[in-house]
């Protein structure tokens, strides 16, 4: 790299004239050995090729190396051309036909892959590398410039030239029906179909939980201030539900339906890809799955004075094939228990978080991690001593949260951008005597 900020100054010795002087001396050292022995000019001959040999190695440390990508998800999708019999790959063409798919796919997490606020604020960050696009608009025809290799291997240093295939409205599109469904310039499919109107290539082993693990699995420290950490395939891989149930089983929910219509029914999966169910926009409600099962314990209405009210919450990871949370380390559970007196005053308040705690700097470090397995279950007490006759509200909630508000602050995520969902809120009312 250095070479290329030298001053245009002869008196700066360049690897260039330093390789010629060296010659120089050389050749005249070489017409005077000539005259000596035999023995002396194999010596010589020797020591030259190591003179010349030294000077190779060290040009080419001198000259940036470009490394080749080498990681899975350093590399995007090759550019792929339309497969036969398509007008677009836009989701929004698909869709002209496969009306049903595009109304689902259209509120799904993965269509906001690309435009979602917290993901181009962190994508804007100089600790982001190019590879952040990768998983999020996978195909080279969605990215703008294409990348062929790394200088000296470093991932902030990417060899970059501009996409003459880049298409803006598939961009937009992010985890987009031809993220999934386009490879080797054909539409991917499960099953043979005679019937489309565009080249289709069955290929079930592609279109498996293999292809959501491609994405929702890494676990790798690409700097020491960068890692990546979604195990949610480890998490499935290590759990009850391996292998009957996948996460294209829990999260495709099968159903008989026309694909096309006019084209009768068939089995069909359902296209929204329900999660969290914690919406990327306000102004949208996203499909969600449950997972969490609560179960409060029974709660008398009435407690006497001098004798604990005990409220007992069982939390049990009942329908999630992972540990919940999954994924993105930054989501969690709040747990809030608040006691309040008549005038409204909160005479206890006692808070549980389950998920995952980080240290960012300087080193990334997991410090914790209470997320509960598949299966696990895990009861919450929470505990008040009246002292006086009087009337109690005990207020139980718990919300679901994608970030925290100290970190929405820092990306700068606009006031209105969704960071939890409630998914419990009961109020109950103790009478003491
Ligand atoms: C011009 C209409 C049209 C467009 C546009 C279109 N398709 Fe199709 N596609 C069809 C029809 C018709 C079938 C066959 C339906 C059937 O067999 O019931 C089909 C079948 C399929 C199948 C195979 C279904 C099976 O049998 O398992 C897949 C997958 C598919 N399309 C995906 C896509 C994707 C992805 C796009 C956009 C890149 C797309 N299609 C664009 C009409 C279309
Ligand atoms: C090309 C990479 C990629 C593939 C393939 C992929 N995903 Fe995703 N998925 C993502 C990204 C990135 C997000 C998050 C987008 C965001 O938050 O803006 C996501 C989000 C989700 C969510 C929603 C999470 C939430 O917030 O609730 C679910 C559920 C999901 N994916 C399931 C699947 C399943 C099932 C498959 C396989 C059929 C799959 N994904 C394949 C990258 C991928
Ligand atoms: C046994 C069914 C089941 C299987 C198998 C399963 N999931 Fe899930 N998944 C769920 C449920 C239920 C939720 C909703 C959890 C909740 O309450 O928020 C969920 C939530 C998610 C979320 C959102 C993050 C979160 O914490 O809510 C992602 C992402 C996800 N699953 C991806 C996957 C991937 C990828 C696979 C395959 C490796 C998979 N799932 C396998 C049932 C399943
Ligand atoms: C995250 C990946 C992903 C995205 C995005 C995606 N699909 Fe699919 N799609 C799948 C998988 C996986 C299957 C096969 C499920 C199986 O057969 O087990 C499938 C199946 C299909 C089928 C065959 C019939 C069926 O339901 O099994 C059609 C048609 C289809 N998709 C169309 C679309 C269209 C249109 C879009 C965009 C609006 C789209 N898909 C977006 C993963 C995806
Ligand atoms: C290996 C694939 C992969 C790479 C590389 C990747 N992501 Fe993601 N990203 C995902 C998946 C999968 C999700 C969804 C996880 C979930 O919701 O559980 C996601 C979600 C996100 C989200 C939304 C978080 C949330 O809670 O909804 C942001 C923001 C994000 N990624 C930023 C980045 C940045 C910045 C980089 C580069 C440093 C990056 N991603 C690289 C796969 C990837």
């Amino acid at each position: 790299m250095v070479v290329f900020n030298l001053p245009p100054d002869s008196s700066v010795v360049s690897p260039e004239n330093n390789t010629k002087d060296t010659y120089k001396i050389q050749e005249d050292r070489m017409s005077k050995f000539l005259q000596s022995n035999k023995k002396k000019l194999f010596i010589t001959l020797g020591i030259i090729a190591l003179v010349i040999l030294i000077n190779l190695i060290r040009n080419s440390f001198a000259q940036p190396e470009i490394h080749p990508l080498t990681k899975s998800w350093e590399k995007a999708v090759p550019n792929q051309e339309l497969p036969q019999g398509l007008a677009s790959m836009s989701a929004a063409y698909c869709g002209s036909c496969h009306q049903q798919y595009y109304e689902e796919w259209k509120y799904s997490t993965h269509s906001h892959a690309w435009t979602d606020l917290q993901f181009q604020a962190e994508l804007r960050k100089e600790s982001s590398p190019f590879l952040c696009i990768n998983c999020h608009i996978p195909l080279q025809n969605q990215q703008e410039l294409i990348v062929d290799g790394l200088i000296d291997g470093d991932i902030y240093q990417p060899v970059t030239r501009k996409n003459p295939h880049f298409d803006e409205q598939l961009q937009l599109e992010g985890i987009t029906c031809a993220s999934c469904h386009v490879r080797n310039n054909a539409v991917i499919a499960t099953h043979e179909n005679t019937r489309a109107p565009h080249a289709v290539v069955q290929d079930a082993d592609f279109l498996s939980e293999k292809l959501c693990i491609s994405c929702h699995n890494a676990s790798a420290v690409v700097t020491p201030s960068l890692v990546c950490t979604f195990e949610t395939g480890d998490e499935w891989k290590a759990g009850p539900y391996y292998p009957e149930k996948t996460c294209i089983s829990c999260h495709m929910e099968t159903m008989e339906r026309e694909i096309v219509p006019g084209y009768g029914e068939k089995q069909s999966h359902y296209h929204a890809f329900p999660g969290s169910g914690i919406p990327k926009l306000a102004s949208e409600t996203t499909k969600g799955l449950n997972g969490m099962g609560i179960y409060p314990s029974p709660f008398n209405s009435t407690a006497a004075k001098m004798d604990s009210i005990i409220y007992k919450l069982t939390l049990i990871n009942e329908f999630a094939g992972h540990n919940l949370p999954t994924g993105d380390p930054e989501r969690f559970y709040n747990i809030t228990f608040t006691l309040k007196n008549e005038k409204d005053s909160v005479l206890a308040n006692q808070m549980e978080r389950i998920g995952e705690e980080w240290q960012w700097h300087p080193i990334v470090e997991k410090l914790s991690d209470n997320n509960l397995k598949p299966k696990e279950e895990r009861t919450y007490t929470f505990s008040y001593l009246p002292l006086k006759e009087e009337q109690l509200k005990l207020s139980v909630e718990i919300t679901k949260h994608r970030l925290n508000q100290e970190n929405a602050a820092y990306n700068k995520l606009p006031a209105e951008y969704p960071l939890f969902i409630t998914i419990f809120d009961k109020e109950y009312t103790v009478e003491v005597k």
